[in-house]
C-alpha cells in the first residue's frame, strides 16, 4: 500500500478516537454525574483542538518541509466541523431539548453561545465546499478567500471560550496565543511573498 495511504490510515482514527472514548464511556454509563455537561464539554475542547490543528498544518509543512502534510488538512478541518457538529447538537438537543423558546432566551442571556454560533457557522461553508468539485467550480483564488473564514471560526471560537468561563483564563488564552501566532505567521508570509514577488505591470 502506498504511504500516502497509510499515513491518512494512522490520521484518520487518531482523529476519531475521542469520539470513539466519548461513545464508550456513554455505553458504559460512564458519563460523569452531569453527562450533558461532560458531552458539551468534551466535544467543545476538541471542536478547538481540531481547528488550531487545521490551521497549524500549513506553517508546520513549511517550517518542518514536509509539503505532504497538506493532504491532511481537509480531513482535520472536516472533523473540527464533525466535533462542532456533536457541539451544537448536544446543546441544542440534549440540553435545550429543542425548545425554541429557551433557545432564544440562550441568545440573549448569554453571550457566549452566540460567539459560538458565529464559530459554528463560519465552518458551515467551509465544510461544504471542502471537495474537489467545489474547488474546480470556485476557482482556487476564491475558494482560498472563502477558507479564510476559518480565522474567523477560530478566532470566534476563542471569545467563546474566554466568554464562558468563570475565573481560570488559561485555557481560552492558552488557544487564544496560538490563534494569534499561526495568524501572524500567515500575515508575516503574506507580507514578505508580497515584497519578494517581482511587480506585475
Ligand atoms: C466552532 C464552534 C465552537 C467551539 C470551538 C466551541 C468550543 C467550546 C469550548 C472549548 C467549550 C468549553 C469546554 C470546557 O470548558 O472544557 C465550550 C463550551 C460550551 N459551548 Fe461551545 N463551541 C463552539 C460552538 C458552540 C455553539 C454553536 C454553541 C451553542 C449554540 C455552544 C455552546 C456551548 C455551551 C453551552 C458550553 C458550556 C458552557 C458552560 O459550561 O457554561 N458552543 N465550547
Amino acid at each position: 500500500m502506498p504511504r500516502r495511504r497509510w499515513a491518512k490510515l494512522v490520521v484518520f482514527p487518531l482523529c476519531l478516537s475521542p469520539a470513539c472514548w466519548l461513545a464508550w464511556r456513554a455505553w458504559n454509563s460512564n458519563l460523569t454525574p452531569n453527562p450533558i455537561e461532560y458531552i458539551t464539554h468534551f466535544t467543545g475542547d476538541w471542536t478547538i483542538r481540531m481547528i488550531v490543528a487545521t490551521l497549524a498544518v500549513t506553517p508546520l509543512r513549511r517550517i518542518l518541509h514536509l509539503p505532504g502534510l497538506i493532504r491532511f488538512r481537509r480531513m482535520i478541518g472536516l472533523f473540527a466541523f464533525f466535533y462542532g457538529c456533536l457541539h451544537f447538537a448536544t446543546w441544542f438537543g440534549l440540553d435545550k431539548f429543542f425548545d425554541m423558546h429557551e433557545i432564544l432566551g440562550d441568545f440573549v442571556k448569554r453571550r457566549f453561545i452566540i460567539a459560538g454560533l458565529v464559530a459554528f457557522l463560519g465552518m458551515l461553508p467551509l465544510a461544504i465546499t471542502s471537495t474537489a468539485g467545489w474547488v474546480r467550480r470556485m476557482g482556487g483564488r476564491r475558494w482560498q478567500a472563502l477558507h479564510r473564514l476559518i480565522y474567523l471560526s477560530a478566532a470566534s471560537a476563542v471569545v467563546h471560550y474566554y466568554w464562558l468561563v468563570k475565573s481560570d483564563i488559561r485555557l481560552p488564552a492558552l488557544y487564544g496565543s496560538l490563534v494569534g501566532l499561526l495568524l501572524l505567521y500567515r500575515l508575516v508570509w503574506w507580507l514578505w511573498n508580497r515584497r519578494a514577488a517581482p511587480a506585475v505591470p
